[in-house]
């Protein structure tokens, strides 16, 4: 068993990870709209690796024997008015989660559970991983995004995303 409060903040990480995928499903909808549909394309695979996230917290915490109760996730709430919106949004939104996953590491660290610090390493390099690539995002929208053609081959390129499962497997 773990330790309750550690137990608990990582029960309440499964919801963080199921929102930020339902946020990025918003993402990929508003891209969708816009006919931007290599943007679309790049936050649906996103999404996909956020819910991927909260199976894996759900599976360590089964696999430690401890109890998963499920909340309700909340509605998306940022607003998407300009293309570069949910670009700043989702590099905003990772520096959050970062956060988030310190805390639980801190956490398992004030009473030596190393076995969940270990969990938790591939998070905090995933974590380092994830917020590279929303800041890339927001870097090249700066660099790009107002040309129209430079416009038309991001989104091509954000279009050859491909989905793949994570390399952490419970
Ligand atoms: Fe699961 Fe993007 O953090």
């Amino acid at each position: 068993m773990l330790n309750t409060k550690v137990a608990e903040l990582l029960n309440d990480q499964i919801n963080k990870e199921l929102y930020s995928a339902y946020l990025y499903l918003d993402f990929a909808i508003y891209y969708e709209e816009q006919a931007l549909k290599g943007f679309a394309n790049w936050y649906f695979v996103q999404a996909q690796e956020e819910r991927d996230h909260a199976m894996l917290f759900l599976k360590y915490l089964q696999n430690n024997g401890c109890k998963v109760s499920l909340g309700a996730v909340a509605k998306p709430d940022k607003e998407l008015k300009e293309y570069a919106d949910p670009l700043k949004a989702g590099y905003e939104h990772e520096q959050y989660v970062t956060g988030l996953i310190h805390n639980i590491y801190e956490a398992a660290h004030e009473v030596k559970d190393f076995r969940t610090m270990q969990f938790l390493d591939w998070f905090v390099k995933e974590q380092g991983e994830e917020e590279t690539n929303a800041e890339d995002m927001v870097k090249k929208f700066e660099l790009y995004g107002f040309d129209a053609r430079a416009l038309y081959m991001l989104d091509s390129e954000l279009g050859g995303r491909v989905y793949s499962a994570p390399s952490l497997v419970l």
